[in-house]
């Protein structure tokens, strides 16, 4: 890789605005510098030969990387792959839970802090400041073990799927951990979701159990979860799929009120609650952990794709714990003992949560923090007061919220001491060039390495990303592979493209951390990953991620988003037939079509154009005004969840369509985002006098 001509740039006072972003190098500093003891990978060489001898003897580079966790029984074969299936370390035994928890008790770091906790609330009730809980290792194993307990008397065993809604509180990494455990898969659906997502999830999932809170806190108000559970039980009875039982932590107080219910008893139907201070509360804390096979089932996430439904994407144990514990190691510089507290700010919910929230650091043995509620609860700076309150060493976030806080102003940061920050690190969505100089002056102080980290649900870890102390930063670029990761820039024929041609990403082998699978639906996996780019040589598939790319002439990689029918609002996966089905349910709406725009704060933000039903608007006495696309946007935040809430609702007589009746979506992206001359080709268009109807009643 050549630094010439950029090296002396890096940190120098360009102007961030500068449209030569791509020559604006950083290179690694020395560890100290940044305030670590010693880099893992130290140099671009080091880094070169641990991608190359990865790709070269990858059975060798992962038997010893899987060697870094605890197995019952160990694996006697590294890869069993007949694509696009594959099996990582068969015949070896073990348990996420003990890997993250007991292991580290056992070794003699039980009264090492696991977890560090804040609480939104502040004032009132909870005095001065926010209300903080920290959990030792040994604590931690004493709660999963009660948790694991009352879920067992619940009647969850191996193999089945517990429904995780919940706010973000310690309760729910044990819960996470619990289930792990005692070998059930966990689902985890963020808060942020309605009850018709909670109801759909589960039955997919053919979940039996859920666990959950009476509220939890945002912005200082209350979410409503065992409402919207409650709501979420009863639609799935009217399917007829029951939920056996209700695991609900007092989180806001209901049952003290004693207004809700006592445990045991069946609220919605047959379906039985039961407070966790009881049923948890009241368990035994030893617990043993499972011992389950590596590649027996570790969760179900859920995300969004470009069909109404989303996926429930699978990962098992023993190669999801390897390829996390490597990535959170490798890229954040985790080391055990060195005095770091990891904070890592997404919700639980999605996967950053489950990977860089829980398992990663806590396999690492290091102590991580967890936030409960909003950036700008009670003021604008609050983020910047648990960094320097607590002593965060390595903060990770997404985009979205870096251009919210630029936005906010840089008195904030500039206000508190944040020189305990080691490294800075994004994820989600493409970081703009001006968010990421922000975040490396105003919160890095200049002094802390900046990983951009690319990856998805699908891969389980970090595929794309900075190591700190051996790849050097370009503002806007998520830089090289992570060792043991083969990736391409490629053609729709699977030929690698040269430099600066954008392209198909792919993943030419496999690797521990990838998905195995869409549950209950063969064909989604393997059409939706597979299906679309093979080996030219081979005719083997590659793992395509859906999203565009290129790499330029250091070999970087710069993605440029999703090719397919998502978008991404607030780093948050949405589909848009998700969106366009909530809207279809709503009587006023005979057609709905939802694209993405960009947005300076979320990134992309939806615009829904919607074709109405004359008959429903003249029986109701309704007009297609602005109080119908309140509601409809009010309809979708209800249907789906607020961050689907569509930023512009638009009224058309008629949708764009190909002759064999495709929406033409790419038009309308265009019209959304107010092109002025409509350059693509129109000419497989239907009706051209709805794009000029379209076009003439811009708002
Ligand atoms: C996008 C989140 C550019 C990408 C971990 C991917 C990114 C999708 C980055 C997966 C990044 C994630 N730079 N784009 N650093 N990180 N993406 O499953 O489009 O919620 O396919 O996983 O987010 O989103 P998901």
């Amino acid at each position: 890789m050549s630094t010439t001509g950029s090296a002396d740039q890096a940190g120098s006072a360009r102007g961030i605005d500068s449209t030569l972003v791509e020559n604006r190098l950083f290179p690694p500093r020395d560890a100290a510098e940044s305030g670590f003891a010693r880099w893992h990978v130290g140099s671009m060489a080091e880094y070169r030969a641990l991608h190359r001898r990865s790709v070269e003897d990858p059975e060798g580079f992962w038997r010893e990387e899987a060697a870094r966790l605890n197995w019952f029984r160990p694996f006697t074969r590294v890869l069993e792959w007949s694509a696009p299936d594959a099996k990582w370390f068969t015949g070896g035994t073990l348990n996420a839970c003990h890997n993250c928890v007991d292991r580290h008790v056992e070794s003699g770091f039980g009264e090492t802090v696991a977890l560090v906790w804040e609480g939104e609330p502040v004032g009132g009730p909870w005095g001065a400041g926010p209300e903080v809980r920290r959990l030792t290792y040994r604590e931690l194993m004493i709660e999963t073990g009660r948790c694991a307990n009352a879920l067992r008397a619940l009647g969850v065993t191996r193999g089945d799927v517990v429904t995780i809604y919940m706010p973000m509180v310690p309760e729910l990494a044990v819960a996470v951990l619990a289930c792990a455990r005692l070998g059930a898969a966990h689902s985890v659906i963020f808060g942020g979701f309605a009850p018709h997502a909670i109801a759909e999830r589960a039955a997919d999932a053919g979940s039996r159990v859920i666990v959950t809170a009476d509220g939890g806190y945002r912005r200082g108000e209350i979410v409503p979860l065992l409402a919207n559970v409650d709501e979420g039980v009863r639609a799935l009875a009217n399917q007829g799929h029951v939920v056996n039982h209700v695991l609900v932590l007092d989180r806001v107080g209901a049952s003290a009120r004693g207004d809700a219910f006592r445990s045991g008893e069946a609220r919605i139907g047959p379906t039985r609650y039961h407070w966790w201070r009881d049923a948890v509360g009241g368990a035994s804390g030893a617990c043993p952990c499972a011992e389950m096979d590596s590649e027996d089932m570790l969760f179900l996430l859920y995300t969004s794709g470009s069909t109404g439904k989303p996926k429930g994407i699978l990962h098992t144990t023993g190669g999801y714990l390897a390829f996390v514990q490597m990535t959170a190691r490798l890229t954040f510089n985790l080391a055990p003992d060195a005095g770091q507290l990891f904070w890592c700010s997404a919700d639980v919910g999605w996967i950053t949560g489950h990977s860089y929230v829980l398992y990663g650091p806590l396999m690492n043995r290091v102590t991580t923090l967890m936030y409960e509620g909003a950036p700008n609860f009670p003021r604008q700076d609050r983020f910047w007061d648990i960094i320097a309150r607590h002593g965060v060493t390595q903060f990770y976030t997404a985009p979205t919220a870096i251009r919210t806080f630029m936005k906010w102003g840089d008195e904030l940061p500039a206000g508190h001491d944040l020189s305990s920050l080691r490294l800075l690190g994004t994820v989600g969505e493409p970081i703009n060039p001006e968010a990421w100089m922000w975040y490396h002056r105003h919160i890095g102080r200049e002094r802390c390495p900046v990983v951009d980290t690319y990856w998805q649900t699908e891969t389980g870890g970090h595929v794309v990303t900075p190591l700190p102390g051996a790849i050097g930063t370009k503002p806007g670029s998520c830089t090289l592979p992570m060792p043991g990761i083969d990736a391409a820039i490629v053609n729709e024929r699977g030929e690698e493209l040269p430099p600066n041609r954008g392209g198909l990403f792919v993943i030419r082998r496999p690797w521990p951390g990838m998905l195995r699978g869409v549950y209950g639906n063969r064909e989604r996996f393997v059409s939706n990953y597979w299906g679309r780019v093979k080996d030219p040589a081979t005719g083997a598939p590659f793992y395509f991620s859906a999203d565009g790319a290129r790499r330029d002439t250091d070999g970087y990689f710069w993605i440029q988003g999703r090719i397919d029918d998502v978008i991404k609002v607030s780093g948050h996966l949405l589909g848009t037939m998700e969106v366009e089905s909530a809207l279809v349910s709503h009587p006023a709406v005979a057609e709905a079509a939802v694209v993405g725009v960009p947005h300076d704060i979320k990134g992309s933000a939806i615009v829904a154009f919607v074709t109405l039903r004359p008959a429903w608007l003249a029986r109701e006495g309704r007009a297609a005004d602005d109080a119908l696309k309140k509601e409809l946007g009010a309809h979708v935040a209800r249907e789906v969840g607020a961050l689907a809430r569509p930023e512009q609702v638009r009224f058309a007589e008629g949708l764009p369509k190909t002759r064999s009746g495709k929406i033409m979506r790419r038009l309308l992206r265009d019209v959304a985002a107010g092109v002025e001359k409509i350059t693509q080709d129109t000419t497989t268009l239907e009706d051209f006098s709805v794009v000029a109807r379209l076009r003439d009643d811009e708002e």
